[in-house]
């Protein structure tokens, strides 16, 4: 696979490099993307209408449910080469952030050193009441499993639709855009809100905006360098051209 020069020059000089994650990045890894059509059980749902402060009130055990289903999967998904190269660019960048909105943490399964997750951990259970992590819960009840300290119902640490995203995860994830000298944006259709902006946050403090999607987004018209192609191929053919020996 063929890179431009200025890019790989770019990339083999940078000190500071930010990359933005999306659910393509976990595609290759077996998991579904978000605007992909659900499947087998699920398939009637949209995550729109399970994934929201509304639908947990409504129908806390089909919501509950679903993450069960979800996490099982996560559980069966392994790191792909996409999150590898990027626990390699970790290692050859010197100041290298790594930003993801996937709740999935195959990042930090992969090995990477740091990851902001701006929509939380499907891994991780809080009460919906006091909020206090849970690293255990009865699984087996008919019931949503309740808080053992409050008694509120449990819910998945992820950041649902109309909710607001970490804060201090946030800012991290926008000084790291506005310090970048090149910014990557991988397997996200750049849609949702504030994460489709870190890209143009970048792009305007100087950096190099890079995306590599399947597809083109938004984001392709105003992107440096645009491969469209698959995570798992495009990103480790770069860092390798990239970083080999000569
Ligand atoms: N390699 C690269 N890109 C891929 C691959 C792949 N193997 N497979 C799919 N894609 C692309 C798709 O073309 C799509 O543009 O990844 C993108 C995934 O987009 P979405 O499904 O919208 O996922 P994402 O952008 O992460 O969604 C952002 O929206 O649903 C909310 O909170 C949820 O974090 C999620 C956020």
């Amino acid at each position: 696979m063929e890179f431009p020069a200025a890019l790989v020059n770019a990339l083999r000089q940078a000190q500071r490099v930010s990359a933005l994650t999306g659910a393509g990045v976990s595609q290759e890894s077996g998991l579904r993307t978000f605007r992909d059509a659900q499947d087998g059980l699920w398939a009637q749902f949209r995550p729109e209408d399970l994934a929201t402060p509304q639908a947990f009130q409504r129908n806390p055990k089909l919501v509950w449910d679903w993450y069960a289903w979800r996490r099982a999967k996560v559980r069966e998904a392994k790191p792909n080469a996409a999150h590898l190269s990027l626990v390699e660019l970790a290692r050859l960048v010197p100041h290298f952030i790594l930003i993801t909105q996937n709740v999935d943490g195959l990042h930090q399964a992969a090995g990477s050193p740091r990851v902001i997750e701006l929509h939380g951990n499907i891994r991780r259970v809080r009460c919906s009441v006091c909020g206090k992590p849970h690293s255990e819960w009865d699984e087996s009840e008919a019931e949503v499993p309740r808080c053992n300290t409050c008694g509120g119902l449990l819910r998945p640490d992820v950041v649902w639709f109309g909710e607001s995203l970490p804060a201090s995860e946030l800012d991290t994830a926008f000084e790291a855009a506005r310090n970048s000298q090149i910014f990557f944006s991988i397997g996200t259709s750049g849609v949702v809100q504030p994460a489709a902006s870190l890209a143009y946050y970048a792009k305007q403090n100087g950096a190099l905006v890079v995306e590599i999607n399947a597809e083109p987004t938004p984001l392709t018209p105003s992107a440096d360098f645009s491969f469209q192609g698959k995570a798992g191929e495009v990103l480790p053919a770069l860092v390798k051209v990239t970083f080999s020996k000569q």
